[in-house]
């Protein structure tokens, strides 16, 4: 089944409207403010390959954790990330239009797939975010450009008491900014992305 085959499939069973491709400019470019200008367009992650990322975590990494979508967009990765039993699933999302799209694709969505209980998105910058602290799973489909990425990271590892944190970088354009950061250690590349952990 083609890519597109399997979005439309899975906003069908979910009863959701995640597959479009759209550029914050024509969504809400005065409420993004300097964030979109280093931001990429809105997508949908593929199903498989999301499902691939996750399976590639270690035993152990799911249930102590809080899962993180970073550009949450419309709430793909959240309605998948939420069939596995993490502690939270939330996801962060800079533009209003697609912050409203997925509050009601989470309130629409069958609850009967989800194994964790706690799944909710707020509308933020995801650069200066105030990171959960203990165990993170962090989820990027190529949000924006190196700049923010950097920041973002930052944010991110100088959280207050961290735990271990496992980062799933979906198209990984900008790996290179992860290399100025000692902590991370690479695990693998799996679903399109590549996975690291930072202790
Ligand atoms: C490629 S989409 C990924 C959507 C979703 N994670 C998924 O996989 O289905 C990237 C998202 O990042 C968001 N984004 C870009 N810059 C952001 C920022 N600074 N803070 C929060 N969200 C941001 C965009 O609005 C867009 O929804």
């Amino acid at each position: 089944m083609s890519e597109r085959s399997q979005g439309r499939r899975f906003d069908r069973d979910y009863n959701v409207t995640t597959h479009a491709i759209l550029f914050l400019s024509d969504l809400d470019p005065e409420m993004v403010g300097d964030a979109g200008a280093h931001a990429t367009h809105y997508q949908a992650v593929p199903v498989i390959e999301f499902r691939a990322m996750i399976a590639a975590l270690p035993p152990g990494a799911i249930e102590d954790s809080t899962f993180v979508d970073v550009g949450a967009g419309m709430g793909r990765a959240l309605l998948l990330a939420a069939e596995h039993p993490f502690k939270q699933v939330v996801g962060v999302e800079i533009s209003p239009a697609l912050f409203e799209v997925a509050c009601d694709n989470l309130k629409r969505a069958p609850r009967e797939k989800r194994r964790c209980r706690d799944v909710r998105v707020v509308r933020a910058d995801a650069r200066m975010w105030r990171y959960p602290p203990g165990n993170l799973v962090v989820f990027m489909f190529n949000p924006f450009d190196g700049e923010a990425l950097r920041v973002t990271i930052g944010s991110i590892l100088h959280r207050p008491n961290p735990g271990t944190t496992w980062l799933l970088y979906h198209t990984p354009v900008e790996e290179a900014v992860l290399e100025e950061f000692p902590q991370w250690e690479p695990l693998g590349r799996s679903g399109g992305g590549s996975i690291y952990v930072a202790r």
